[in-house]
């Protein structure tokens, strides 16, 4: 089952809200669905994201074929962190001039090669992490970066079922990843049904997982890699790359060229979305801090690009700390 699909002339979704227990397709009609959809995270993660901003300018081309720029505006401003949904949105309206049927083409060819992307990252990644660290690997991870971020495979979980599949994984910590929970309740979901060892973990235990020695590595995703090669990523990463970098352990950012930004020359230049305090100061709709309690809900951090052993991507492998840049 893919997480984001095309069926005739809508878009249709896993709804990421409803797991682990419910696993419920949402049909988006309109361009309203879908940017509802993508704030409100039943559509996420960068991959995603990216093919969502090319079938929303499909969506457009199909619903309101006389305002396609308007709303392939609205479906871009959805949220503003991961450069793959400005990247989607802009790939499919680049081909307005050639017509409606050209949009919707290009939409689901931006679809299509995203499964074959992450294949070709997930072996890239195994095979620098096997260049390095004799396997079984026992790895952390963080957010989730698997199938449900992407339309299937994943890109941190696609090196990890690279690994699986050559029987190089050991165990994978994923960590619960607050507020929302992303690591708790899918990345710890697509392992059990991939038949992975796993365990989770308090997001403030990962630099003990790390300095404990059960991992060889950290395998995260990424939202945004500027051109100095900072990582933008699920707020909680940098913590994971500092541990890692105290214990000697490769930090490796598992993405495709379409998270790298080079327009963004480093990570202070990104915008990284505040979402409602309420998500804080709630715990699936019970309050738990007091009564008007201010909270800054952060949802990605910057990792700044000394702590970054490895990007992978589809076409390369570039490595920051020791000095190379996107
Ligand atoms: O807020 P989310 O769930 O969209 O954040 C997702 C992440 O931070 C992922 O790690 C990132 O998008 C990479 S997904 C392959």
């Amino acid at each position: 089952m893919r997480t984001i699909d095309w069926r005739d002339d809508h878009v249709v979704v896993i709804d990421q809200t409803r797991l682990p227990d419910d696993l419920i397709l949402l049909d988006l009609h309109t361009v309203a669905d879908l940017v509802d959809a993508i704030r409100r995270l039943a559509v996420r993660g960068a991959p995603a994201l990216g093919v969502a901003g090319a079938l929303g300018v499909a969506l457009a081309a199909v619903v309101t074929p006389h305002d396609v720029p308007a709303q392939a505006a609205l479906v871009r401003a959805a949220r503003p962190t991961a450069v793959n949904l400005a990247w989607g949105v802009d790939r499919a309206l680049a081909r307005l001039g050639d017509g409606l049927d050209a949009v919707v083409a290009e939409a689901l060819a931006v679809l299509e090669a995203d499964v074959t992307v992450n294949r070709a990252l997930g072996e890239r990644g195994a095979d620098w992490l096997l260049g390095r660290v004799a396997g079984p690997l026992n790895v952390h991870t963080h957010c989730n970066a698997g199938a449900l971020a992407c339309v299937e495979w994943g890109t941190a979980l696609g090196v990890v079922r690279a690994l699986h599949e050559r029987g190089a994984i050991g165990h994978v910590y994923a960590d619960e990843t607050r507020p929302l929970l992303q690591g708790a309740r899918l990345t710890v979901w697509e392992l059990g049904r991939l038949g992975i060892p796993h365990t989770l973990v308090v997001d403030s235990a990962g630099a003990s997982v790390i300095a404990n020695g059960l991992v060889h590595a950290v395998v995260v995703g990424a939202d945004r890699i500027a051109a100095n090669g900072d990582v933008v990523n699920k707020i909680g990463t940098y913590p994971l790359a500092l541990a890692a970098a105290r214990a000697g352990i490769p930090f490796v950012v598992a993405a495709p060229e379409s998270t790298v930004d080079m327009a963004t020359p480093s990570g202070a230049a990104v915008s990284i979305e505040v979402r409602d305090g309420a998500e804080l100061t709630e715990f699936a709709g019970t309050r738990v801090a007091p009564a008007g309690t201010a909270a800054l809900n952060y949802a990605f951090d910057v990792t700044p690009a000394d702590l970054v052993t490895a990007i992978v991507t589809e076409a390369r492998v570039v490595e920051p700390s020791a000095g190379g840049h996107p």
